[in-house]
């Protein structure tokens, strides 16, 4: 994935471990305070990530808080996304510049079960043959991870049928008129980074 992302952003990911909600700093811990034990894992762990790629672009010590929406406050200049699953946490950061906003998800490699694909996919949306049994799946995750990275723009709350996702050629536009890119990994865990560039709307 680090190989695919556009320059400048930076990308990393860990299993989740025992222990993880350790690496929350205060401030962190108590913006996300009313959480699950599991939750407060994966949050710590996808933070653990988040510090040492800020740490690499010059940011060190800074909390990155959830806010109200859920959404990760992110220090000035910087954008960035976190995601996890019941396994392993991914997170991205960039400067912001040619890179407005970021959006990251990540899902076992497992096939989406038809009930659900239902729910994600439009007869707009297209996938690629390549990818046979994960395409629903990796829909699913690019839908999340263009959500993630419109959201900051706007706060505007969309549901899978307002974002239209082509795997083809990695672009999404959104009801709202937001218009993503994305690159994603299907191994061995289904990873999909989104980002909105300065042209892009
Ligand atoms: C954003 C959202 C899709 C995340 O989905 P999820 O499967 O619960 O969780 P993920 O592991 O993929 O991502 C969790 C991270 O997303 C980030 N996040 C949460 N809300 C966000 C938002 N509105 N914008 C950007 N990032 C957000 C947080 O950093 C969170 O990590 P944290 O809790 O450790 O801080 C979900 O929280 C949400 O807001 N859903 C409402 C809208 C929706 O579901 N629409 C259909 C999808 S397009």
């Amino acid at each position: 994935m680090s190989e695919m992302a556009p320059m400048g952003v930076r990308v990393g990911c860990r299993m989740i471990r025992q222990g993880d909600e350790a690496h929350l700093l205060p401030a962190e811990a108590r913006s996300i305070a009313a959480r699950q034990p599991a939750m407060r894992q994966a949050s710590g762990a996808g933070r653990w990530i988040a510090h040492r790629l800020l740490a690499e672009l010059g940011v060190d010590d800074v909390a990155v808080l959830r806010t109200p929406s859920g959404a990760p406050a992110w220090p000035d200049g910087i954008t960035g996304s976190l995601a996890h699953d019941d396994e392993m946490a991914v997170a991205a950061v960039a400067p912001v510049g040619d890179i407005r906003t970021l959006g990251i998800d990540v899902e076992p490699a497992l096939p989406l079960p038809d009930d659900i694909f239902a729910l994600v996919a439009t007869p707009a949306d297209r996938t690629n043959p390549a990818d046979r049994d994960l395409a629903g799946r990796i829909l699913f995750s690019a839908k999340e991870a263009v959500y993630k990275a419109v959201y900051p723009l706007d706060g505007e709350v969309l549901g899978y049928e307002d974002i239209t996702v082509d795997l083809n050629t990695g672009r999404a536009t959104t009801k709202t008129g937001h218009r993503a890119r994305f690159v994603y990994c299907a191994a061995p865990r289904v990873a999909v980074l989104a980002f909105v560039d300065g042209e892009a709307r």
